[in-house]
């Protein structure tokens, strides 16, 4: 089958199922929900959806813990909900791709409950080790959510593997038998219309014969050096292509903690047969923190800036960048690398820093909108796993005041919270009492006043969009980056034989000085997209950003 490679000409909206919108009452988002919403993510001008899990799961990890590859969580709607929302979104011409999660299982998914009782042919689905002499663990692996990475089943009498929550256990990807069982969920989705999948942790699937322990003095992850990039990865992620990928005309996004653009193209490098089409890099997201959310750092355009430009010219010409500055794993963007006190001005800024880059941009519920980070007055509100953990376990000498705002600043939970929809009781996400709590600024920022005026983010997100699709340069321009030790001003440009394109985003809370670069030929140029009304020659206003177009 040839692959089009469609994907390059759309931009994604990712739904957080749980929060997007609920259609039944019960206080949780579905696809009833997202089927009254299709409208409006089409009016966005996005022509593609990525589900995060919607698969039946206990929800130890909001439903990245499955318990059936195989259907839709009654909850979501089932199975029928799903193949109309497919047939909806295709009718509008959009492309619909899930979440592929086998890294793991949940603990409650019958492998695991039959591999515990030593069932054939499942004994060996996962990775199960006898305790070392004197009753150690395997090994010293930490996992990424709470704890070590092993825990001791009764049932079984040995310990089982576990990169994430304890109710995740790592599927054994060395095993012939789970891989086809991953070819059957593959098949049985594309079979049915699905266009493609987002593949959660892919990187840590092949792990190291014999588990050795971590020697790196690493901040975060312990044992990573041994499971990400394993020995078997290319291979796995081979045969996956070669029997089921290269059959569809379908997309592969694989989430890749740690990588880089180097790294990347060995996975991605457009060339028959490559494995996958996009990865999900972290280093964009990594200039405000160490690696992970929970290591805070002061925010660093700098390192910002060298991440885009990094991942921008190293691909170019070689492999397709998947462009994103939210998603539901990290707190809201404005709340870090913006400012909530300019929330609309640093909105716009931070959506055209990335929009106009070439590769294929996603867009999180919420950000279009410009939710900021969700900050409860007590810790007992958070759900998520991993912050359940980190505040149960760290910061423990530090006063109450600092470990809630170190919640309130790493948590996942301060992305997660429901859609503003309205100024409506539960924001209009719910007619029932939501799962979690409503951010309580629903009233100020919410779509519904967004749709009444023509300045609001949700437009501006609009104009970007649809200025992205009607420009050659933007899909296919060079990309150049000006100014580059500037720690205030990130501005790039793109070119073609007939349009150049001048992005210029300014990260400062103040006025700040500026002089045009050389090579931007801003007076012989159009203002296209602007986030205010008057612009200055020599100055920036806080959070400035304006796209110039030149027709050459
Ligand atoms: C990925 C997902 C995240 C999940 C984790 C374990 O990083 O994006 O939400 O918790 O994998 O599946
Ligand atoms: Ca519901």
């Amino acid at each position: 089958m040839e692959r089009t490679r469609w994907y390059k000409d759309r931009v994604f909206y990712q739904i957080w199922p749980r929060s997007f919108m609920d259609g039944n009452g019960d206080g949780v988002g579905d696809l009833w929900g997202v089927l009254e919403k299709l409208d409006y993510i089409q009016s966005l001008g996005a022509d593609g959806i990525w589900f995060s899990p919607l698969y039946p799961s206990p929800g130890a990890d909001g439903g990245y813990d499955i318990s059936d590859y195989l259907d839709i969580a009654p909850e979501y709607g089932g199975m029928e909900a799903f193949k109309q929302l497919l047939t909806e979104a295709h009718q509008r011409g959009m492309k619909v791709i899930m979440d592929l999660v086998i890294n793991h299982t949940s603990d409650e998914h019958p492998w695991f409950e039959k591999s515990r009782r030593r069932e054939e042919p499942y004994t060996d689905y996962y990775i199960w080790r006898p305790a070392k002499p004197g009753g150690k663990l395997p090994n010293n692996w930490d996992s990424n959510f709470e704890g070590k990475a092993w825990t001791y089943d009764d049932v079984r009498g040995e310990y089982y593997l576990h990169l994430f929550a304890v109710k995740q256990p790592d599927l054994n990807m060395d095993n012939p038998l789970v891989r086809e069982e991953v070819k059957k969920i593959l098949r049985f989705w594309l079979d049915m219309g699905v266009d493609g999948f987002r593949e959660d942790v892919i990187t840590f699937i092949s792990k190291e014969e014999g588990l050795p322990d971590e020697k790196l003095p690493l901040p975060a992850g312990k044992g990573i050096s041994h499971y990400n990039h394993g020995p078997h990865i290319h291979e796995y992620l081979s045969e996956f292509y070669r029997d089921v990928f290269s059959q569809y005309d379908c997309l592969t996004l694989a989430e890749a903690p740690m990588i880089t653009p180097a790294k990347a193209l060995e996975y991605i490098e457009e060339k028959p047969g490559n494995e996958l089409d996009m990865v999900i890099q972290f280093e964009t997201e990594c200039a405000d923190c160490l690696f992970t959310d929970w290591i805070p750092m002061k925010f660093s355009l700098r390192k910002l800036k060298s991440a885009f430009s990094r991942w921008q010219t190293t691909l170019d010409g070689k492999a397709w960048n998947m462009l994103y500055i939210e998603n539901h794993d990290h707190p809201r963007i404005i709340s870090r690398y913006g400012s909530e006190k300019f929330r609309t001005e640093s909105g716009k800024m931070l959506a055209v820093s990335y929009l106009f880059q070439k590769g294929t941009p996603f867009i999180y519920q919420g950000q279009e909108i410009g939710m900021t980070n969700w900050r409860p007055d007590s810790p007992d509100k958070y759900k998520d796993v991993q912050t359940i953990w980190k505040y149960q376990n760290t910061a423990l000498n530090q006063s109450d005041e600092k470990r809630l705002h170190r919640l309130w600043r790493s948590a996942r939970d301060s992305a997660r919270t429901p859609v503003q929809w309205s100024s409506e009781p539960h924001a209009g996400f719910s007619q029932g009492k939501p799962w979690t709590s409503v951010n309580k600024n629903y009233r100020r920022v919410n779509v519904a006043a967004q749709e009444k005026d023509s300045d609001s983010l949700l437009n501006f997100y609009r104009k970007a969009i649809a200025l992205r699709k009607n420009l050659d340069v933007v899909k296919n321009g060079t990309y150049q980056e000006h100014e580059k030790s500037s720690s205030q001003h990130y501005i790039y440009s793109r070119e073609t034989a007939s349009q150049k394109l001048y992005v210029i985003c300014s990260f400062a809370k103040k006025e700040t000085k500026w002089k045009c670069p050389k090579g931007l030929d801003i007076e012989h140029s159009k203002l296209i997209l602007q986030n205010y009304k008057e612009t200055l020659p020599d100055r920036l206003k806080p959070y400035e950003t304006r796209v110039y177009l030149m027709e050459q």
